[in-house]
Parts: structure tokens; sequence; C-alpha cells
């Protein structure tokens, strides 16, 4: 049986999946072929990602397609309450609710590996770290993993380079049609709502710092740029940090960007990005909002053990006194702000995404037995097709090349 939070709120959280499902036509192109092939007829898929409204429609895809799907959320603050009792009551086992403990979350991973998956959809890693770790006798059933997210990404890698992978998996973060839309322009927007919403604060003139300037990180500053901030970036790769230099940003350290900004955010997959030194250098008043994975990217225990006092002062803000008496404020408890205080990336993306996750797992299907235990790129034509998908549903048009341009572009001479 699942277990969400409270089972009466299906019809509100029902609504919601059917507002993303109108806006993820590409996913309902794959969803009708689905349901006529049945490509994953009779096979268990075991999903922990984000548990919203965009989510519940991919499950719903998989279930269309013949797989019974149990399911988790992957963070403690990105699970919509409302949305996993509809998920729950349209079929899928679902294990969560916004606010899980570390216990509970490890009880929900274990609850979604006891249906014994025969593929993982992961958004983190969490699956496989469990089944690489206490579920062992999974390892052999499972044909392979799609992977959403960078920070999952390079969990899975170290696996491989330690030789310990276990099975083939899909790195959907790694697809053109999801870092270039996904990482940047669905993250890009919905981390800035998520400061806004939480916040009610006006962006226009303040000085916004993005620290990372990767897919996430990119889009991050665009959006703050556009809402009229001056943004100033912080990397340790020098390509990025160049990169962010001439799209005009200002590039420094943390330890000379905290006295600067208003608003900090971070966007690394890193941890300890913005510690106590940082703190109390900063002005009163400054804001800190986390987008990376995991709530490591802002030493939140050393601001509590900095704090001279703190309080809840709104919905997802916390404020915390310095022995100096400013004050910083914390959004969402340092968790990826974007989904704990707004509603995640726009359907249209992840209409992309998870599209490429529906496509990826049919791969691992066709291709069974035939993959090697690493990290596969999601195919190019596979890529090209859900761009060409995307383009036409949203009535886009393309040229096509001439024979004579084609020999032209094929020629040395
Ligand atoms: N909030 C969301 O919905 C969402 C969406 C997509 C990805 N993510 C997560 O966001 C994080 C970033 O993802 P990405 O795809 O942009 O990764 P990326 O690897 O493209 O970029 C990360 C950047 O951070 C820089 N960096 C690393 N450590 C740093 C440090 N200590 N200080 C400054 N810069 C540092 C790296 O050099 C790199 O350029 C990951 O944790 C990813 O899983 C979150």
């Amino acid at each position: 049986m699942s277990r969400v939070k409270n089972p009466s709120l299906a019809p509100q959280g029902q609504l919601k999946i059917e507002w993303a499902k109108d806006h993820m036509p590409v996913l309902g192109k794959i969803r009708v072929r689905f349901e006529k092939e049945r490509p994953f007829q009779g096979l268990e898929i075991g999903m922990c990602m984000h548990l919203e409204m965009k989510t519940a429609v991919l499950g719903q895809v998989f279930q269309a397609g013949g797989a019974n799907v149990a399911i988790t959320g992957s963070n403690p603050l990105s699970t919509q309450d409302d949305v996993a009792a509809a998920l729950a009551a349209s079929g899928p086992y679902v294990y969560a609710w916004r606010g899980v403990t570390e216990s509970e979350h490890q009880e929900n991973l274990s609850s979604v590996l006891a249906h014994r998956p025969d593929i993982l959809i992961d958004d983190g890693g969490e699956l496989s770290v469990a089944v690489h770790t206490t579920k062992t006798d999974l390892k052999s059933k499972i044909i392979g993993a799609c992977e959403e997210t960078t920070t999952g990404i390079h969990r899975y890698k170290a696996m491989e380079a330690e030789g310990v992978l276990a099975y083939p998996v899909m790195a959907v973060n790694d697809a053109y049609t999801k870092y270039l839309f996904d990482s940047q322009h669905g993250t890009g927007q919905s981390a800035l709502e998520g400061i806004m919403r939480a916040t009610n604060m006006l962006i226009a003139g303040k000085t916004v710092v993005v620290a990372g300037y990767g897919w996430v990180g990119r889009g991050i500053a665009l959006r703050a740029k556009g809402l009229g901030a001056k943004v100033v970036v912080t990397e340790v790769d020098p390509i990025r940090a160049l990169e962010a230099a001439m799209q005009g940003y200002h590039v420094t350290t943390m330890g000379a960007a905290a006295e600067m900004g208003d608003v900090f955010v971070t966007a690394t997959g890193c941890k300890n990005v913005i510690v106590a030194e940082h703190f109390s250098k900063m002005k009163d008043g400054a804001i800190l909002a986390n987008s990376g994975h995991y709530d490591v990217e802002v030493d939140v225990k050393s601001l509590r053990n900095l704090a001279a006092a703190s309080r809840v002062v709104r919905q997802n803000v916390e404020e915390f006194t310095l022995a100096n008496q400013k004050r910083v404020y914390l959004l969402a408890e340092g968790r990826l702000v974007n989904l704990a205080a707004a509603d995640g990336h726009p359907s249209e993306v992840m209409d992309m995404s998870f599209a490429n996750q529906a496509l990826a797992a049919e791969y691992l299907v066709k291709n069974r037995g035939k993959l090697e235990r690493r990290v596969y790129t999601v195919p190019l034509e596979l890529d090209r097709q859900i761009a060409s998908l995307w383009l036409e549903a949203h009535q886009l048009a393309l040229d096509t090349l001439k024979d004579e341009q084609l020999q032209y572009l094929r020629s040395w001479r």
C-alpha cells in the first residue's frame, strides 16, 4: 500500500497533473506509442525523483507502457503532498510526503526497492546507492538505471571508476535536450521564482552572487541579470570563469563576493561553498539560497552554531542573527530553492527531460543483455528525435539541407 500524507488531497493534485500533462506534448506522444507497444509490460520500475506534477506525468507514462511503478521523493522538501496523493490514486505505489526525515527517506527507498525493480529512475543516484550498499541481491535483477541530475552522474561515474557499477546507466542529465534546457532555463527561471515567492523581494538593482557557472548557474545568472540584478559569479574552473566574465559578470572569489551580495545562490554540486568565514562578512539582510542537488552547499550547521538567535519569519525563510548583530536569511533550509519554495521547472522543459527518461528506459529494455556496466550517454538520435518532436509540438519549423548543400558540407576540396 502507498504511504502519502493525506489521500484526500488527490483531487487537487489531479488538477496539477492535468495542467502539467497539457504542457508536455512530447511525453504525450510517447505515451500514445507506449500504450500501443507496451515496452515495459510486466516490468517493475522503481523511481526516486522530486515528486511533483511533472514527475507524476512521467510515472503515469511508464504505467501506460505496461510497467508497475513504485516511487519515492528524492528530497525532503520537494514532494507535493497533493500530487503524491493523486499519483497514488492513479495506480503507482507512492511512498513520499513533504518533510520526510532521513530515516523515513531510507525507509521509503527500501519500500520502492521491495518491489524488486527491473529499471531504476534515479535523481541523485539514491536508489542505486542503496542497491550497491544494502540491497545487493537486486543487482542481478536490474536491467539498468537512468539518472536525471549532475550530482547523480558524479556518483554513478565514481561507481564505474571503482569498477563496482552493477548494471548500465543512461546519463539522461547529459542529453542535449536535458541540460541545455532543463538545467539552464528550467532551473534559471524556477530558482529565481522560488527566491521571489519566498521573499517577495525586488531583484532589480540587487547584487546576486551565483556560485558555480555550470548549466544551472548560467541559467540563474542570466535570469537574475534579466530581472535587473548585478551578477557576481564565483567559480573554481578557469574556463567557466572566463565564460562568465565574457557574459559580462563580475568574477571573483566567495571570500570577496561575501561582502558584495544581497542574494547568494549556490549551484555547484559541491559542498561547503558558503561557510562560517563568509557569513560573518555578509551585509545585514543577505539572502542565502541553494539550487544544487543536496543541502550541503551552504554550511547550515555552522550558520546555526554562529547565530545568536534564529526564527522563521516567513514560510521557507529563516532569519539568523549573528554575533555582529547582522541578520542573514536562509531559504528552504538550504535545500533546492526552486522545488522547495516554488513548483520546480516549468512543464515545457520537463517535457524534454522526461521524454529522455522514457526513451532511455525503453532503450535499456530493448538492449537488455547487450550493454556494459558503465555510464552511457543517451544516443544522439533519441536526443534529436525529442528536439524535433518538441519543435513540431510548438509549431516551430526547420529547414532541411538540399543535396548540393550536403555535398558541399561533405567535401574537402
Ligand atoms: N535545482 C534543480 O532543480 C537542479 C536542476 C539541475 C541540476 N541541479 C543540480 O545543480 C548542481 C549543478 O549542476 P550543473 O548541471 O550546473 O553542474 P555543472 O557541473 O555543469 O556545474 C557546476 C559548476 O560549479 C563549479 N564549482 C564546483 N565547485 C565549486 C565551488 N566550490 N565554488 C565555485 N564553483 C564551483 C564547477 O566548476 C562547475 O562549473 C548539481 O548538484 C545538480 O545535480 C539542480
